[in-house]
Order: structure tokens, then C-alpha cells, then sequence
């Protein structure tokens, strides 16, 4: 049982902090890691080792100091702890090392890595910054939980000014094999290997990130490993692989909500045809441009279906400031424009697309109105699309056709696993899930079901804990 406090830091607080007259407003996200994080706390509490207390939260705003200032910032879950990072920084930080050279490189495009010294300054910057408000509140027997690529630096920082608190390290999306890490310029490959390690515990999603990761080390620090452990001088590490996950019981219950169904209703009503659905971030590692190449070869070659089913496409806005996502849209754009202007007619749109954020209602009555969700990432850590679709389909139908390149495909072999750059292999999937019999829809969807009902987004954060808590145990069996 542990008496400390959990305080996670992550890039972004759990919430949007909107000004209002003299006060604030505070936004929860319904993101997957504030959900994971929620089950922590209140009366419905999963975890073993935090009782009663808000859960500390450090996360960068844009808000102002100013604007903040006096302001209470926490609601009935979490208490937020703003870090201010001046804004030529963050652009550096953010924008530059994060999402211009670690998010490329990651995701297997090293062609759209910039390795841009000025980039790494910040990145160093910035976890100071988030390190200076974490030495402000920390105390005995907190456990830290450090989340993503954009804090790798912040764990050993904490194990050298704070070496009895416990520390966890979550990786949220792919870890690359060795051949792109070691593209990082020595110095910056040695000090994110070695700031991932100051952490207790770190997780990936699947094993084969684990051995990617251990591989790196091995590579870069000389450190060799024992099964999941890493045994330094004064210390062990223990590396392995928690899948994200979803609140299940959420989903799953929405199918019946007033809201969702009315959302269901006109999507069925309105569109008479079936329906094909897709929802991401615009990201190139999404593969969205692929994935419209896919279905314009259906079309091309199934000219049966054409006026008898609607691919109803989602993209939600995400990094505008950076250019390369900008020129992703404009791609976008046009492509959907000449698909729909090359097939369609005056009864008929093949592409319904949109470029915007939906709220949970309309999400989910989208889930459970179409016919296939169509999730073809070229590279995702998890994906947490497709475990959402199937969890909301309580009535057992539908057909999953999901990228082998997402970290989900692991944990769900019974969809229709399909190779997201092979617009055939997307094309022939979608003839197949359209002529799918529904008692085979439903066989596969149960057991879909059943395995993100047994490890839902609780069993996870239950599952990094007891790690970081056991670990002692762990060592002296070790020793
Ligand atoms: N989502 C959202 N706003 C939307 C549509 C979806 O916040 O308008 C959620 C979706 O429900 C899911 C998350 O965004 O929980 C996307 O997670 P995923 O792991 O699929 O991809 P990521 O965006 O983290 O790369
Ligand atoms: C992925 C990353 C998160 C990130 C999110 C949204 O899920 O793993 O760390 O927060 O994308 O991206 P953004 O750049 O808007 O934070």
C-alpha cells in the first residue's frame, strides 16, 4: 500500500483551461490516457496503490501566467500544474524535436526528420522546465508516471535529484528498430536512452518495441538485459509491454444512449447505401492517402457497388502550425475531390469527408452505423479507433479491416488484417467484409469483444502499477 500521490506529467494537461470573465473553465479531454488515468481515482477507484487523493498533473498550457494566476485548477479529479514554456521554445520543442524528428523517425519516415541542432536545445529545455515544477511539489512516496517522446529526458532527471521516489515511463507509440534510432546524432541517441532508464518501470505497447527499445540500449549505453530487466550498478530497470487499452464497458454501453442512436439513425437514414468508416488525425502516419487510393481501386473494379455504399471519411484537424501537415491536407483535399468527381453522379457521393473533430455521441453513432470501419495506419503504436469501433458494437456486426502496421493488430487477429500501402490488398478487403455473412460478422466480432472486455484501459493502468509497486519484491529475488 503506498501513502503517496500519483502525479502524472505528460505534454498536455487533462483538461483546456478557457478563460471566462474573471475566472476559468476547465475542458476535460476524453483522450485515452485521461480515461486510463480517471480510473484511478473516485469511488469506482481500480488501483491498488492511490487512495483518496486528486491526481497531481504537470502539463504545458498556452495559457499566460498571468492569466492563470490565482486561479484554481483542478476539479473533482485532477489538480493541473501548469509549465510555461515561452513560446520561440516550444516551437523548437513541440513543433521541431518532437513532431519534426522523434514523431517521423518513430513512425518509420525518416525522410521527414529534421535533425536541427536548435531542436535538441529546446527539447532539452523543455524537460527542465517540466522538471523545475515537478521538484516545486514532489514529495516522499509519490509515484511519478511520465508519459511519451516528448518528456524521454525527464525520468533520469528526477532519478538523480529524487532517488527514492518511484518513477514509471510510458512510450505511447512505436519504438523504431535499431537501423532508425541509431539515425540520431550520437550525443541525442545516448541522452534519450539513458533518460528513458532513470524510470523504474517503462512500457511499450507490444514486444516487439520492448526488444527494440532493449536493443537500443545494448547499442547505445553497452547495457545488457536479462529477459525484461536491465541490471545497472545500483539499480534494475524493468522493461516491458503494457497494450493501451479502452474503457469498454463505456462503449459498449453508449450503443444504447439516446444520443448515440439518434446520431445512428440519421446516419442510416440519410445515407441509404452501406457505409465505410474511417476516423484519424491528419497524419501522414495514418495513412489516409493510401487508404483513398485503396477504395478508388474498388471502385475502379467493382463497378456493382457503385451508388450502393458510401465511405464516410473523418479527418480531425491536428498540428496545423507544422507545414508538412498542411500539405498533407491540401493532398487530401484534392484526392477525395477527383475520386468523387471521377465516379460520382447526381444521386450519389462515393466519399462523404469531413475535417473536423466529433463529440462522443456522434463518434460512436458512426461506429455502430456503418457496415466496415476501414483503419489502415501505415505505422501506429497502438490504435485506439479500432478498439473503440469494436467495443461499441454490442450487437456483434460490422467488419474491422485493420492496417498490420498498428500495435492493435496484435491483439486483434480476427479482423481483416490488411497491408496498408497494398491498395489491392485494401480493395479486395473491402469487397470481402461487404459480402461478409453476418453470422461470420458476428463470430469474429465476439471474440474481438470478449479480449478488449477482459483488458480494458483499467486492467492496464492496474497492470503498470502493481510493476512499479512489486518491483522491490522483484529485486530481491533478483539479488
Ligand atoms: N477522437 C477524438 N476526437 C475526434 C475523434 C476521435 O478525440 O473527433 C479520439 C478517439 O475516440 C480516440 C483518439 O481520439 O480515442 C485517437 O486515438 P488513436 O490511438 O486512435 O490515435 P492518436 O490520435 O492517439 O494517434
Ligand atoms: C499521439 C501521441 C500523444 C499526443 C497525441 C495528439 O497520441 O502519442 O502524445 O498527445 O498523439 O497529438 P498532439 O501533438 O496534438 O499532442
Amino acid at each position: 500500500e503506498n501513502s503517496g500521490r500519483l502525479i502524472i506529467v505528460a505534454y498536455r494537461l487533462p483538461f483546456k483551461i478557457v478563460r471566462e470573465g474573471d475566472g476559468v473553465n476547465l475542458f476535460q479531454n476524453s483522450g485515452g490516457l485521461v480515461s486510463a488515468v480517471l480510473s484511478l481515482v473516485g469511488d469506482g477507484a481500480h488501483s491498488p496503490v492511490v487512495s483518496g487523493d486528486k491526481i497531481q498533473w504537470i502539463g504545458y498550457t498556452d495559457n499566460s501566467k498571468e492569466e492563470l494566476e490565482g486561479q484554481s485548477l483542478e476539479n473533482d479529479s485532477f489538480k493541473a500544474h501548469p509549465v510555461f514554456i515561452p513560446e520561440d521554445v516550444n516551437e523548437n520543442y513541440y513543433e521541431g524535436f518532437c513532431n519534426d524528428l522523434i514523431w517521423p523517425l518513430c513512425h518509420y519516415f525518416p525522410s521527414h526528420a529534421s535533425f536541427d541542432e536548435a531542436y535538441y536545445q529546446a527539447y532539452k529545455t523543455a524537460n527542465q522546465l517540466f522538471f523545475e515544477k515537478l521538484e516545486e511539489i514532489i514529495q516522499p512516496g509519490d509515484i511519478v508516471w511520465v508519459q511519451d517522446y516528448q518528456l524521454m529526458l525527464l525520468p533520469q532527471m528526477i532519478r538523480e535529484k529524487f532517488p527514492n521516489n518511484k518513477v514509471g515511463f510510458f512510450f505511447h507509440i512505436p519504438f523504431p528498430s535499431y537501423e532508425l534510432f541509431r539515425m540520431l546524432p550520437v550525443e541525442w541517441r545516448k541522452s534519450i536512452v539513458e533518460g528513458i532508464i532513470g524510470a523504474d518501470v517503462v512500457g511499450f505497447h507490444t514486444n516487439d518495441y520492448v526488444e527494440y527499445f532493449l536493443k537500443a540500449v545494448r547499442m547505445v549505453l553497452g547495457h545488457g538485459n536479462k529477459l525484461h530487466y536491465i541490471n545497472l550498478s545500483n539499480r534494475i530497470v524493468k522493461i516491458d509491454s503494457f497494450p493501451i487499452s479502452i474503457d469498454f464497458k463505456k462503449f459498449d454501453k453508449a450503443y444504447a444512449d439516446p444520443d448515440v442512436i439518434k446520431e445512428r439513425t440519421v446516419a442510416r437514414e440519410m445515407l441509404k447505401e452501406k457505409i465505410i468508416f474511417s476516423v484519424d488525425r491528419l497524419d501522414y502516419s495514418k495513412g489516409i492517402l493510401h487508404r483513398l487510393d485503396g477504395f478508388e481501386r474498388f471502385l475502379e473494379q467493382n463497378g456493382a457497388w457503385h451508388g450502393r455504399v458510401a465511405f464516410v471519411m473523418v479527418v480531425v484537424p491536428s498540428r496545423d502550425t507544422i507545414e508538412l501537415y498542411q500539405q498533407m491536407k491540401a493532398e487530401i483535399d484534392q484526392t477525395v475531390g477527383r475520386i468523387n468527381a471521377s465516379y460520382g453522379n447526381i444521386n450519389w457521393q462515393p466519399i462523404i469527408y469531413q475535417y473536423r473533430s466529433m463529440v462522443f455521441a456522434e463518434l460512436v453513432g458512426m461506429y455502430t452505423a456503418s457496415d466496415i470501419a476501414l483503419i489502415t495506419p501505415v505505422r501506429d503504436g497502438m490504435n485506439l479507433v479500432c478498439k473503440e469501433y469494436v467495443a461499441s458494437r454490442h450487437d456483434c456486426q460490422g467488419v474491422l479491416i485493420l492496417s498490420e502496421m498498428a500495435g492493435a493488430a496484435a491483439e486483434l487477429g480476427e479482423a481483416l488484417i490488411i497491408n496498408p500501402l497494398d491498395k489491392q490488398n485494401i480493395a479486395d478487403s473491402i469487397k470481402l467484409a461487404l459480402d461478409m455473412p453476418k453470422e461470420e460478422q458476428e463470430k469474429r466480432m465476439k471474440v474481438m469483444r470478449s479480449r478488449i472486455r477482459e483488458y480494458d484501459v483499467f486492467a492496464w493502468t492496474n497492470d503498470f502499477f502493481t510493476q512499479i509497486t512489486m518491483l522491490e519484491q522483484e529485486h530481491e529475488k533478483l539479488r
